[in-house]
Order: C-alpha cells, then sequence, then structure tokens
C-alpha cells in the first residue's frame, strides 16, 4: 500500500493501544510470563498514527521493535501497572484496545531476596488473580467515567470438545461487555511470535467479520476501519 493511500480517518482521536505480555515478579529474578511478541499491538499503534490519530502505545514484554513513528510510547512490567497505565491514559480518549496479553494470575508473595535451591522439594508457588482491565474499563464506562470511549478486547481461543472458537469468543464478548472482540484462533504455531494472524471480529451488536489470514498490519487496518463508525457514535 502507498503511503500516501492511507486515510487520514482518525485524525483528531485519541486512541491508546496496549501490546505485548506482563510479567509478574517471583522474586528478584523470576517472573510468571507468557509468549506474546507485541508485534499486533506495535502494528495497531503504527497503522492508528499513520491514519492520524494520536496515539499511547503501552508496551509490557515484547520482542525487540522500532518504536513506531509518532507514537507515545509508555513502558510497563506488571498488570498491576498496566492497569494503572491504562487508567491514567484511557481519560478522554476516544478508544482504547486491549491487545496485551495480560496475566490472569501473579505469585501471591514476592520474595525480597533471591528463593534458594535448598535440598528439599520445592514449594508450590502461591497465586492471586490479576483484576481483569478490560472489565475494569467496561465498567468506569458504565459509571460515567469513560463517556464516549469505544472500548476493544482481544482474545485468542483454541476450541475443544466443549465449543469452538466462536461460540468460546461470543461468550466472552458478551462477558467484557466491550464494543468488538478480535478473535484469534491459536495453537499449531498460530498467532504467537509470527507475522501473520487471522481470525474473526465480533462486535456487541452481533456483528461477526472473518479477518482474512494477512500481515498484522493488515488484521490492524481492519480492527481500525471497524472502530472508525464507533468513534462517530459515540461522539454523537
Ligand atoms: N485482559 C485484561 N486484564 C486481564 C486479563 C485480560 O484487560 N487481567 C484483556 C486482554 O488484554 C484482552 C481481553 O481481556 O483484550 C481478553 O483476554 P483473555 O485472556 O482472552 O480473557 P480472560 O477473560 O482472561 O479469559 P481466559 O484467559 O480465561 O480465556
Ligand atoms: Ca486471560
Amino acid at each position: 500500500e502507498r503511503a500516501d493511500a492511507v486515510p487520514r480517518d482518525l485524525a483528531g482521536k485519541r486512541v491508546v493501544i496496549t501490546a505485548g505480555g506482563t510479567r509478574e515478579p517471583l522474586d528478584p529474578v523470576r517472573f510468571l510470563g507468557n509468549r506474546s511478541s507485541g508485534k499486533q499491538g506495535y502494528a495497531l499503534a503504527r497503522v492508528a498514527a499513520q491514519r492520524g490519530a494520536q496515539v499511547t502505545l503501552i508496551a509490557g514484554n515484547t520482542i525487540e521493535m522500532a518504536p513506531p513513528a509518532a507514537v507515545e510510547l509508555v513502558h510497563i512490567t506488571t498488570a498491576d501497572q498496566l492497569k494503572t497505565a491504562v487508567e491514567k491514559h484511557a481519560l478522554g480518549a476516544d478508544a482504547v484496545i486491549m491487545a496485551a496479553a495480560v496475566a490472569d494470575f501473579r505469585p501471591t508473595s514476592v520474595a525480597g531476596a533471591k528463593i534458594k535451591k535448598g535440598k528439599d522439594e520445592p514449594d508450590s508457588i502461591a497465586l492471586s488473580r490479576t483484576e481483569d482491565i478490560l472489565a475494569g474499563l467496561v465498567q468506569a464506562r458504565r459509571e460515567g467515567q469513560l463517556p464516549g470511549t469505544a472500548i476493544v478486547g482481544f482474545a485468542a481461543e483454541t476450541g475443544d470438545e466443549d465449543g469452538d472458537v466462536i461460540t468460546y469468543a461470543r461468550a466472552k464478548l458478551a462477558r467484557k461487555g466491550c464494543d468488538l472482540l478480535v478473535v484469534n484462533a491459536v495453537g499449531d504455531g498460530k498467532a504467537f511470535e509470527v507475522d501473520t494472524n487471522d481470525g474473526w471480529l465480533l462486535g456487541a451488536d452481533g456483528s461477526e467479520q472473518a479477518l482474512d489470514h494477512g500481515s498484522k498490519a493488515l488484521l490492524a487496518s481492519r480492527v481500525l476501519d471497524a472502530l472508525g463508525p464507533l468513534l462517530r457514535e459515540q461522539a454523537r
């Protein structure tokens, strides 16, 4: 796509995008983490900025990537830090896109010093739930704190004997209460750490759009295309 063919449809819009994975410390040298590369979130930030948006990219752990041009980049490590950063930057934003892979659990206690191997069998690691940032945004909007902010979630799903990817994703969208859910089918080397993505875009209005296999930049464009009408709606 030629640079001059990129629409400037997001000019004047402020968009917050999260990317990468959180890391939850266990002791000063160890953490619980995940395999998110951050590529999809970075692609969203890059394309949104190209389309004229004022973008804040809140990034956890990612593979090494050049920071997208003309994007405010904020680095976080833990789910708790991500929550604080999202809450700060979401105020007054036109959209928040939660592409980050947020830890669901963190070690309940963080040892102040490195845990030693010792002679005995290891202790189990006690875990506590982290807060659901996306659900928190939806709740805040319901309470009137984020008027006019469109909220987009991501879900990496696998099907199993009880349901297929779409069925689980529909239920997740309903549970989360966001406006759009970008669904990636994972497993078999899909989605994680690769340059391509495919899946579905589910809308709170019941809409369902297949996202054809393609680059993460292409998927980013499709997501931003779907966001456009929501921004206008919310602005009314
Ligand atoms: N998310 C979040 N805060 C969390 C966990 C997830 O904001 N503590 C966001 C993710 O950024 C993503 C969406 O919620 O946009 C869906 O994440 P996912 O892990 O698929 O959903 P969960 O509700 O955590 O369900 P599960 O992992 O059990 O499938
Ligand atoms: Ca999760």
